[in-house]
């Protein structure tokens, strides 16, 4: 049997999980770290806290599970995107890493807007100036920090930081690398006009791969540290969301997923570029070579029912510890008592601002509809209709640009819930699914791995032998035009309230 590794290097910690080749899991360990806020809109880790965690989380699977060296045949790495590394000419990290959440870069955005065009930017990186992606943060280092810009030599993403630590290239691939927004993704390679109008010198850029490609070896130095076998080799990997993808076998047109996680995403494959003019969804290279994924992204999905949980269930907190159950499994079943539309009760899930349909962010949350009939299991389900009303407008303009989603996978926290899962089937009018393995982004970059080691001929293939489907959840026939309604009515109240919360925000 041959075995291989994938790291995922999340937000909250890095987790490293032992697959043997038929994707089944040998040995899992996570590091958690902290991300830093030192002030009001601004999010950085350190990148020695990503390299240790990879390291000590491969060595501990290795360990644990007893595998010899010498049949784990390749690693793969996913990562949390947009994320800025700057190395200097000794490869030092020179500052912490501004990662993807950090949004103090609104002014940057404009800049390269103004730089680039607004068109002409959409036409190369498929996306507009956005205040996550990388491209906006290297703007900002340059304008509030230019003795530290003086020093850059090297400008990597957090999982091409590790890569770097592990093979000694510099490498990235193509499905992280689009979220730098210095990509030209329709050709996938670095954009010599976008860098040069930015005056960004390409020579700091890593060299861009396919997810699949082996882009490194392990060194000697890393071997020794954590038991891997000098020379393993290290693949592209994957950006989380295309890493996540594989993971769930969304490899072929037709198919998408959709994340409830503190933020939720749909992500839909297509074998053909595809860009919304109005930039209200993202385009980045996907992990199968020569594929593209569209995706909508809502800011505060799982964090709305998490708000409203911290703030508003704590009998539910309670009771739940006394029976030993999870909290969201009383608020759901609370919910479950209340009719489609909860009595006329409708949430806006927009908590964090909105990237899909409004980029907009002073966009705010809102109950439209309170009446004294209504209770706390009425707003608990208008939060998770909510919810799954914003994620139906990132289904609608994935329709609306042609892309076919008619087999829909459901993952992240919130994915699990059946309740969730039979809302979202009746909202998208298709089937919702789960897949047997719960490893997502692991899986995807170890399934890259087995691709890159040759095991598996092509990432669908591999997919193909993998993934297995779990639980598919039908579109309730009558239920569709009882959502359809409070969902067309849901679409109207942004666009009347856009102006007072512009407004709202300069208080
Ligand atoms: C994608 C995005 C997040 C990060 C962090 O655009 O911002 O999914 O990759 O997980």
């Amino acid at each position: 049997m041959r075995y291989v590794i994938g790291v995922d290097l999340g937000t909250s910690g890095t987790k490293t999980v032992l697959f043997d080749e038929k994707g089944t899991v040998i040995a899992s360990r996570t590091i958690e770290y902290p991300m830093y806020q030192p002030k009001n809109g601004y999010a950085e880790q350190d990148p020695a806290d990503w390299y240790n965690a990879a390291v000590n989380t491969i060595r501990d699977v290795i360990e644990k599970s007893g595998v010899d060296n010498n049949d784990i045949v390749g690693l793969g790495i996913s990562g949390q995107m947009h994320g800025l590394v700057m190395l200097d000419e000794n490869n030092q990290v020179i500052r912490r890493s501004i990662i993807w959440c950090d949004q103090r870069t609104a002014k940057e955005c404009e800049e390269i807007t103004e730089k680039v065009g607004a068109e002409r930017l959409i036409e190369i990186t498929a996306n507009p100036a956005l205040t996550g992606f990388t491209a906006s943060k290297i703007m900002w280092v340059k304008n509030n920090e230019p003795e530290n810009y003086a020093k850059c030599r090297h400008i990597l993403l957090p999982k091409d930081y590790v890569r770097f630590m592990l093979t000694g290239e510099y490498a990235t691939e193509v499905s992280d690398a689009s979220g730098m927004q210095l990509l030209d993704v329709p050709n996938r390679c670095w954009s010599e006009e976008v860098c040069s109008k930015l005056g960004i010198d390409m020579a700091m850029l890593p060299k861009v791969y396919e997810s699949p490609d082996i882009t490194g070896r392990i060194t000697a130095d890393i071997a020794a540290k954590t038991g891997l076998k000098e020379g393993t080799i290290v693949v592209g990997g994957a950006g989380d969301n295309a890493a996540a993808a594989v993971g769930t076998g969304v490899v072929t047109d037709g198919k998408a997923f959709t994340t409830i996680g503190t933020s939720g995403v749909v992500f839909a494959h297509t074998s053909g570029i595809s860009i919304d003019p109005k930039g209200r969804v993202h385009t980045f290279c996907c992990a199968v070579p020569g594929c593209w994924h569209v995706m909508g992204v809502t800011q505060a999905a799982g964090l709305s029912l998490k708000w409203f949980r911290d703030n508003f269930c704590h009998e539910e907190i309670e009771t739940a510890k006394l029976m030993g159950v999870d909290t969201y499994e009383l608020m759901t079943a609370e919910a479950d008592t209340v009719p489609i539309g909860s009595d006329r009760l409708l949430y806006m899930p927009y908590l964090m601002g909105e990237r899909t349909p409004h980029l907009d962010p002073n966009a705010r949350g809102m109950f439209f509809g309170l009446s004294a009939m209504h209770t706390k299991k009425h707003m608990l389900r208008a939060v998770m209709e909510g919810v799954s009303y914003s994620l139906r407008d990132c289904v609608e303009i994935c329709r609306e640009m042609g892309i076919n989603v008619s087999d829909m996978m459901a993952c992240g926290g919130g994915g699990s819930s059946p309740m969730w899962r039979q809302m979202l089937a009746d909202l998208y009018g298709c089937p919702v699914k789960t897949v047997a393995s719960k490893e997502g982004p692991a899986l995807g970059v170890a399934i890259l791995a087995m691709v890159g080691a040759g095991i598996y001929a092509s990432v669908p293939e591999a997919c193909a032998q993998i993934i297995t489907a779990d639980k598919v959840q039908e579109p309730v026939a009558e239920n569709i035009p009882q959502y359809e309604k409070y969902y067309q009515l849901y679409t109207q109240i942004y666009p009347a309230a856009k102006e007072n919360c512009a407004k709202l925000a300069q208080l």
